[in-house]
């Protein structure tokens, strides 16, 4: 090779190589607009969604929608106030534990003595189940925010003399006692650190709840009526399992307030059922709405400091014990389904009022699905979970 040709082998080498690096870029640049594009549209498509979501829910603010609330509360009135029960026949924290004041210190002594040791039987994992159910309960101040957000219900004053606002806070002084008391039988039980148990009261109360389409009482109601009967299942498996462990004071206790929570849960299904008759189209969709975006439970963002994902591993516990499965959660859904007639509904429906219907009665067999890759896992290894609530003795879980 002479010098011309090496010149002419050396130009060719740095023309393939800018030319390569320009297609290379260009290739690039066009690379970076289409995914660009793509990034834009699924964004556009998202807010859109998001757009068409809140349009759904915001609609249920409409003032046809909330005069169907104002309508009902001579119903109200007529049959919800009856299911508070009076106080001087409901029972009070008092009357399941130990009184110092009519047994006398030496009868107080040897009652505490024998909680304790009935106490002492209870197998960690249901310890710990108790112990979420009544961190649970405790963050009443939260739940009684939650009705005084539904528009056309709300207690304007904190002293409306409505029918809707007297139940509201009829319904929170009876809910009041439930934390109260299993919070005074776990003290006296010496099983558990009350003040980790405390600390995550405190900081459940402080982070609230999140709750779909807030401020709607259709949605709102649906909401509660399941939460309600989940909460009866969870105390009245509990109540079952701590009897069986041979705690007859605390399954009086969770006996207790499961009859509350039934109460509670007939009086809210009732609610959602005049909905139903009322506007059956309006329901049915809030009732999908809210089944799309899962019931969660109103404790998930309990947290004690120390485990971040503590309400899954409470979860977890709950599960495993038997306090509150994926089945309870199925059963709900199918027992509401009943409630309210939804299979039955046709008259009266748009479009989107069937497929919501159509939705919410294919939701069980999907749920069912879910309960058998539970099964699945339930055959996997656990894993064991430290709980600060029981000075960090681990209990073991099925994590999903
Ligand atoms: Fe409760
Ligand atoms: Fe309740």
């Amino acid at each position: 090779m002479d010098g011309f040709d090496a010149c002419l082998l050396l130009l060719q080498i740095v023309i393939y190589y800018t030319n390569s690096t320009k297609w290379k870029q260009r290739c690039k640049s066009i690379a970076s607009r289409e995914t660009m594009t793509v990034i834009t549209n699924k964004r556009d498509q998202k807010e859109k969604k998001v757009d068409e979501e809140e349009e759904e829910w915001v609609s249920y603010l409409s003032p046809e929608k909330l005069e169907v609330l104002r309508y009902l509360e001579p119903w109200a009135e007529a049959n919800l106030l009856p299911l508070l029960k009076p106080v001087e026949s409901a029972w009070q924290p008092s009357d399941l534990l130990p009184d110092p004041a009519s047994l006398g210190p030496d009868g107080f002594h040897a009652a505490c003595l024998d909680l304790r040791a009935r106490a002492a039987e209870l197998p960690d994992a249901h310890l710990v189940c108790l112990v979420g159910n009544m961190v649970t309960e405790e963050a009443l101040p939260t739940y009684q925010s939650v009705p005084n957000r539904f528009e056309a219900v709300r207690d304007l004053t904190g002293a409306d003399p409505t029918a809707w606002a007297r139940w509201i806070r009829g319904w929170s002084a009876e809910e009041n006692r439930h934390g109260d008391v299993l919070s005074r039988y776990m003290y006296l039980s010496g099983r558990v650190d009350m003040c980790q148990v405390d600390r995550t009261v405190h900081r459940l109360i402080a982070s609230g709840m999140f709750l779909n389409a807030a401020r709607s009482p259709y949605h709102g109601f649906i909401y509660v009526a399941f939460q309600e009967r989940a909460t009866a299942i969870s105390h009245g498996n509990t109540a079952r399992h701590v009897g069986v462990h041979g705690d007859a004071t605390l399954a009086r206790i969770c006996g207790a307030v499961m009859a509350d929570e039934k109460r509670h849960e007939a009086a809210y299904t009732r609610v959602v059922g005049k909905l139903f008759e009322c506007d059956p189209d309006a329901a049915v969709r809030a009732f999908a709405y809210m089944m799309r975006r899962r019931i969660t439970m109103p404790a998930a963002l309990m947290t004690d400091g120390r485990d971040g994902d503590l309400f899954s591993h409470y979860a977890a516990a709950a599960e495993q014990t038997g306090v509150y499965t994926a089945s309870d959660y199925r059963a709900i859904v199918e027992h509401l389904i009943r409630q309210w007639g939804v299979e039955e509904l046709a008259e009266g429906l748009t479009g989107e009022g069937r497929r919501a219907r159509d939705y919410v009665c294919g939701l069980p067999r999907k749920i069912r699905r879910m309960e058998e890759k539970a099964l699945d896992r339930a055959r996997t290894r656990p894993t064991e979970v430290p709980f600060s609530w029981i000075f960090d003795r681990p209990v073991s879980v099925i994590l999903t």
